[in-house]
């Protein structure tokens, strides 16, 4: 049995679009931080007859991993037996963060250890990629860019720009429902693609502010961070909410978040938020105002619970 493990990841440039939906090639690039209080442990054996996938204890019945097995098995040629995967985080599931980014990235390390494949992290990434493109950023821990030119599979995969310690950014996350979301983010983004009049410059936009974003962290400029992430964030929900019909992830818990980390930034705070496809936010912190950030959401009425993501 072989075991490895991942954490999840937080976008400050936003993927929503794909190129190619069945290799699931992004249409923008994008830079994430990892959540390293949250993990994501898989462990693989090799089974008897066919693949066999346990989620948190329970049979997965979606069938999505059993499928990536198949494309990686089939189009990529890897020879591998059928496996017995298991999974589980130590995340709660309430708390609506995706874990088929940490999920695909534990999977493909375990993959990679089993079959003494000894990939690289692009390579590694691209595999993810294939499960989730969010995935491929969570290979490694640290500011990972996921960024591509052409619409090719091997074209598309993440690169580190800087080690976490370098800058351990801290990110609080307000947790604001305990709802599953009505749409999904492989669902909405393609809604998005085709039908919002915004995407095309959504696009050009994003790819603009990920280039200065790369610059920002490379410099360790909180500002100039925080106002592509700005950006990223405003050009996705404008693109979100000009879909046909509208996608709506947030509640009034969501806005009243933002309204707090508002008030905190005209006092000064460094701190930014950004959302991804549900209610909850995330609160981007120099680390020295974890305290302060996470005793404003709290008492933001509405908010369920404030995690500290980052240690
Ligand atoms: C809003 O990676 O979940 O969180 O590739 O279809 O699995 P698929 O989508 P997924 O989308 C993540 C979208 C996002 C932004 C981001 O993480 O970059």
């Amino acid at each position: 049995m072989i075991s490895a493990s991942a954490h999840p990841n937080v976008a400050l440039i936003k993927y929503w679009g794909k190129s190619h939906d069945a290799l699931r090639i992004p249409a923008t690039p994008s830079l994430s931080i990892p959540l390293l209080a949250f993990r994501t442990e898989t462990s693989i054996e090799v089974a008897r007859k066919r693949d066999e996938v346990i989620l948190s204890g329970q049979e997965d019945k979606s069938g999505r991993i059993a499928n990536w097995l198949r494309i990686l098995r089939g189009d990529l040629g890897l020879d591998m037996p059928p496996l017995t995967v298991r999974s589980s985080s130590n995340f709660p599931s309430a708390a609506g963060l995706a874990s088929s980014a940490s999920g695909f990235a534990a999977l493909t390390l375990a993959i990679n250890a089993l079959l003494d494949l000894d990939l690289d992290m692009p390579s590694l990434s691209r595999l993810a990629r294939l499960g989730s493109a969010s995935a491929a950023r969570s290979v490694s821990t640290g500011f990972i860019a996921l960024d591509g030119r052409e619409n090719a599979h091997t074209a598309w995969s993440a690169q580190k720009v800087l080690d976490y310690d370098a800058w351990p950014l801290g990110v609080c996350v307000a947790i604001c429902s305990h709802t599953p979301k009505a749409v999904s983010s492989a669902a909405g983004m393609n809604r998005s693609r085709d039908t919002s009049p915004a995407y095309n410059a959504w696009l050009t936009g994003n790819r603009q502010m990920f280039e200065r974003t790369v610059n920002a962290v490379t410099a360790r400029d909180f500002e100039a961070l925080a106002s592509a992430a700005r950006w990223s964030f405003f050009g996705m929900l404008t693109v979100m909410q000009s879909s046909v019909p509208p996608l709506n992830y947030f509640n009034e818990s969501t806005c009243a978040v933002i309204q707090a980390i508002k008030t905190l930034q005209d006092q000064g705070v460094p701190v930014f938020f950004t959302c991804d496809a549900g209610p909850h936010v995330k609160c981007v912190h120099l680390p020295e105002y974890a305290a302060l950030v996470e005793a404003r959401i709290r008492a933001v009425p509405g908010v369920l619970e404030a995690i500290q993501a980052c240690p």
